[in-house]
């Protein structure tokens, strides 16, 4: 069997849609059957290795986390012929141990949202048929997440190798009892976005990785400052340059491997997990 040609598609959270990042750039409006994504695509290339890039928030960052079209921004990656997902997100810290300007590497959630569209499998006649249920264990795919890691390692940056992240609502963020909530739920960290991202992502098959910049210690904390979002845009700002050459080499490093199995599989758990009647 010919090796799965490999394409990465780069979600660039609040702080990360530089297009500078792909050589060869063309930009391509596309739309889908669960409607527009949040922007352009941007398509071309990492050292040889075809990417796509999508701003999460739309390139002036005009669209809020409870209505980025989710679905249609994984479903146009997905059909621009992307394998891959490595995205980016800004998020609270909820553990002192993880300091602002530090990176997580996600490898679970828990879902505070509330009302988001998080099947594609939604009963319409356009959608895919049947009736989805996912597993959700495990919700990254952990292979990616390795080189995500050793990638880290390659450029001498330092990350937390496992991480939970609570997903809220928005887009205000969460009162001090909530923080404290979400302490005690076992969160790491704290964002509005990777629900539901990351169930969208394996739902469709494709390999996702999260890089979750911490830009503030949310409000649980007594001493310091509250989280406001003029510092966690700052902090991204700060930290985007090593964010974006971890990506770069997160790449890089995808495209050197053989994916054929870990691809097979995972679309074998979504065959397997749609009831059709
Ligand atoms: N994104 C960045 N910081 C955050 C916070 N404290 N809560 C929710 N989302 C965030």
């Amino acid at each position: 069997m010919m090796a799965h040609q490999v394409k990465v598609g780069i979600i660039g959270g609040s702080g990360l849609d530089n297009p500078d990042l792909l050589k060869n750039r063309t930009e391509r409006k596309v739309t889908t059957i669960f409607g527009d994504p949040s922007d352009i695509l941007v398509e071309g290339d990492i050292d040889g290795i075809p990417c796509v890039l999508l701003a999460r928030h739309g390139r002036n960052h005009s669209i809020m986390p409870g209505n980025v079209n989710y679905r249609a921004n994984v479903w146009a990656l997905k059909e621009a012929g992307c394998t891959h997902l490595v995205v980016s997100t800004a998020t609270g810290s909820l553990q002192e141990e993880v300091k602002p300007g530090d990176i997580v590497i996600l490898d679970n959630f828990i879902d505070r949202t509330s009302g988001r569209k998080q099947t594609f499998y939604d009963g319409e006649k356009k959608s895919p048929a049947g009736v989805c249920h996912l597993p959700m264990e495990p919700a990254f795919c952990a292979r990616t997440r390795n080189i995500v890691i050793n990638a880290a390692e390659g450029l001498g940056i330092p990350v937390h190798k496992t991480g939970t992240v609570v997903a809220i609502e928005g887009p205000r963020f969460g009162s001090k009892a909530e923080s404290n909530m979400h302490r005690m739920f076992g969160g790491t960290v704290v964002n509005m976005t990777t629900v539901p991202e990351v169930v969208l992502a394996k739902e469709a098959g494709l390999c996702y990785a999260a890089i979750a910049l911490a830009t503030d210690y949310d409000c649980w904390r007594s001493t310091g400052d509250k989280v406001c979002v003029t510092d966690v845009l700052a902090m991204f700002k700060k930290n985007v340059d090593k964010v974006t050459k971890l990506i770069m080499a997160v790449v890089i490093r995808i495209g050197r491997e053989n994916w054929d199995e870990t691809i097979t599989e995972l679309r074998k758990t979504v065959k397997d997990s749609v009831m059709l009647h």
